[in-house]
């Protein structure tokens, strides 16, 4: 009696298997085979690795909002090129913190500021290391800004062209002191252009330019913000920086750095905008690369330190999404850590 219920109600065990015919998990069923068709890998020489350098007056200090991140003097910064350099790192961009500020941000082209000694420190010492710069001035300026304030019946604003010299003399001085590339992040109309006559005149002409292109006015810029001491004292970035609104707007900006000589093009941050990353790989040749920036780094780090997410695991998550969504390089904080585990 149970057995002829059974046999009713259900199937043949060899009818029901030969009816399933694709198997997708026959691919999953050993780390062998996932390794196999992986179709997305990240190694350390995609990720550019972001360093802090404050000048020789004060000295290295972690930065709280970012654990394992430290502002440092010239020499570690340069040791940290050497060790990055060993674990497979094959680019470095560099961020200053000068010794004073002003209105227009002139520490930040002094040949003895600390971004141009790092970037001599690091050329002679660690010499195959791609050397990035940062063109921006609110690092340098009193105001927090990253162009020059101007008045305009009682509101204040960033000129634009007013700001373009600067950058300039900034992009000048780093590309002198031997930086391999510019990367302009203060997003001014027409500074791509700017910058590269402003080079090619010098006879700097094989220094490339990294562009900030899609740069969104994002949350996610807060720790970085107190690591590299530029929280705008008044106001807020949108009228210059994108309204995380706008992929279209993004291509265009894109558009507009390629025609203006961008031999990098970037989209920034990286993990809110995957889908601008994709659309960019879609519809330009040149390299992508996406800043994986201090808020989505900070946020791991913060998750797994209260035991809510398993950290290196994530990490390796982000990285492989940022590459999948079709970035070529990845801007990261956790660029010593990956390499470190790799393999
Ligand atoms: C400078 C600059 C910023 C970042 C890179 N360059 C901050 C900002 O625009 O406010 C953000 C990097 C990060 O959050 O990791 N303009």
């Amino acid at each position: 009696m149970t057995t002829r219920i059974l046999s009713s109600t259900t199937s043949d065990p060899l009818t029901s298997s030969t009816n399933l015919t694709r198997r997708p998990r026959r691919l999953r069923r050993s780390e062998g085979i996932r390794t196999l068709v992986r179709e997305t890998v990240v190694r350390p020489e995609d990720l550019i690795y972001p360093l802090f350098v404050v000048p020789q007056s004060r000295a290295t200090a972690p930065i709280g909002s970012m654990p394992g991140v430290l502002q440092m003097r010239v020499r570690d910064a340069v040791d940290a090129a050497r060790r990055a350099y060993d674990s497979g790192i094959r680019a470095v961009l560099l961020f200053g913190l000068p010794e004073s500020k002003d209105g227009i941000g002139s520490s930040s082209w002094d040949p003895a500021g600390p971004v141009q000694l790092a970037i001599e420190g690091i050329k002679r010492h660690v010499p195959d290391m791609a050397v990035l710069a940062d063109v921006c001035l609110c690092e340098y300026t009193d105001h927090g800004h990253c162009g020059v304030i101007v008045d305009r019946n009682g509101v204040k604003d960033v000129d634009n062209d007013q700001t373009l010299p600067l950058l300039m003399k900034q992009a000048i001085s780093f590309a002198a002191a031997g930086a391999d590339f510019v990367a302009p992040s203060d997003m001014m109309d027409g500074r791509i252009g700017a910058i590269r006559r402003a080079l090619d005149e010098r006879g700097l002409s094989e220094v490339g330019i990294v562009a900030y292109s899609a740069k969104f006015a994002s949350g996610f810029y807060g720790p970085f913000r107190e690591a590299a001491e530029s929280a705008p004292q008044f106001g807020d970035r949108r009228t210059y920086q994108m309204d995380p609104a706008n992929a279209r707007e993004a291509l265009r900006e894109v558009e507009l750095d390629v025609e203006e000589g961008a031999d990098i093009v970037m989209v920034k941050p990286a993990l809110s905008y995957l889908d601008v990353i994709r659309q960019v790989r879609d519809r330009f040749p040149l390299p992508i690369a996406a800043y994986n920036v201090s808020g989505e780094y900070s946020m791991v780090k913060a998750a797994a330190e209260r035991g809510w997410i398993d950290g290196p695991r994530v990490m390796n998550e982000i990285l492989t999404s940022i590459k999948r969504a079709g970035a070529d390089l990845i801007i990261t904080y956790h660029a010593m850590e990956f390499a470190e585990s790799y393999r």
